[in-house]
């Protein structure tokens, strides 16, 4: 067993794991030893990814938008030692917020908001239990400020981030370590969903998922990227806000196919 399964391990449940981060996420931890449980709604892409890796692995074929999808989670893993949780799905349509379906709005709560939670309040109590684990998660730069045409996407950010801070604290000197990764772009089938132009600075995912490992334990947040962090810590400590907002609309109808800045395409 590698000293990172020793200390995380010896089973992973990544949320969001059959494409993009989630998936370097879960080749990461194979590559480290730990066994896996990979959580998404689409089963295929999820038995592919795990006929491939080097470790024993779960599939769950769930909605973590849904209670129903959250409890197969727990019920599948009832009999594991869960060291670490990756909470990485998320639901992220582009667009006008006024424009937004009710029904996307309460599936970005529901996804970015709630399962975050929920996922941390089940495992976390067992893993101080152990004085051993770990949870990341995933956040965005978009959360760092308000970003127009991902309004309420950027707001789940904010709130996943701010979660792991607090977690990151209450759970100081229990054995289990909390961190926000807060990412910059990144080249995943998500973000090039609906036609969108992958923006200047965007990032490999295994990049993304190698920095979150890495910083485990080492602090509240991690920002992937030298340039990033570069950008992240000019745009929220020495821009003014207003600017700071709108370099994010900018940025964001640049990477919207022309004319969709209205549709809400995902
Ligand atoms: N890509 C970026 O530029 C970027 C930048 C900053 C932060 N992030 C964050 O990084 C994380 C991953 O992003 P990504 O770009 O890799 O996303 P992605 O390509 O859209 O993949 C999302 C993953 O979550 C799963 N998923 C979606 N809805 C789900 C649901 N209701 N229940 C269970 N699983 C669900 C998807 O699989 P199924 O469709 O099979 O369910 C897929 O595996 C997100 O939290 C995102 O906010 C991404």
């Amino acid at each position: 067993m590698t000293e990172f399964a020793e200390r995380y391990g010896p089973w992973a449940v990544v949320a969001g794991a059959s494409q993009g981060i989630g998936e370097a996420f879960a080749r990461a931890l194979a590559g480290r030893g730990t066994n896996l449980v990979l959580v998404a709604r689409r089963p295929e892409p999820l038995t592919a990814l795990a006929e491939a890796l080097p470790v024993r692995t779960v599939t769950v074929a769930a909605d973590l938008a849904t209670a129903a999808g959250l409890a197969a989670v727990f019920a599948a893993t009832a009999e594991l030692e869960v060291g670490l949780v990756v909470a990485n799905a998320a639901y992220w349509p582009s667009g006008l917020f006024v424009d937004a379906a009710e029904g996307d709005l309460q599936r970005i709560i529901d996804l970015n908001c709630g399962a975050p939670v929920r996922l941390a309040r089940h495992y976390l109590p067992p893993m101080a239990a152990r004085r051993r684990g770990g949870l990341i998660v995933m956040s965005s730069a978009s959360g760092l400020q308000g970003n127009p045409l991902l309004t309420a996407y950027a707001a789940s950010k904010a709130f996943g981030a701010v979660l792991a801070e607090g977690l990151w604290w209450e759970m100081r000197g229990s054995g289990v370590d909390v961190t926000a990764c807060v990412a910059g772009a990144v080249s995943t089938p998500g973000l090039t969903a609906g036609g969108r132009r992958p923006p200047p600075g965007t990032v490999a995912p295994d990049e993304v998922a190698a920095a979150a490992l890495a910083g485990l334990g080492r602090g509240p947040r991690v920002v992937p990227g030298a340039l990033m962090r570069v950008s992240t810590a000019l745009m929220s400590r020495l821009m003014p806000r207003k600017s700071a907002i709108d370099l994010m609309a900018r940025a964001t109808k640049a990477a919207l196919p022309s004319g969709d800045d209205k549709d809400g395409a995902a």
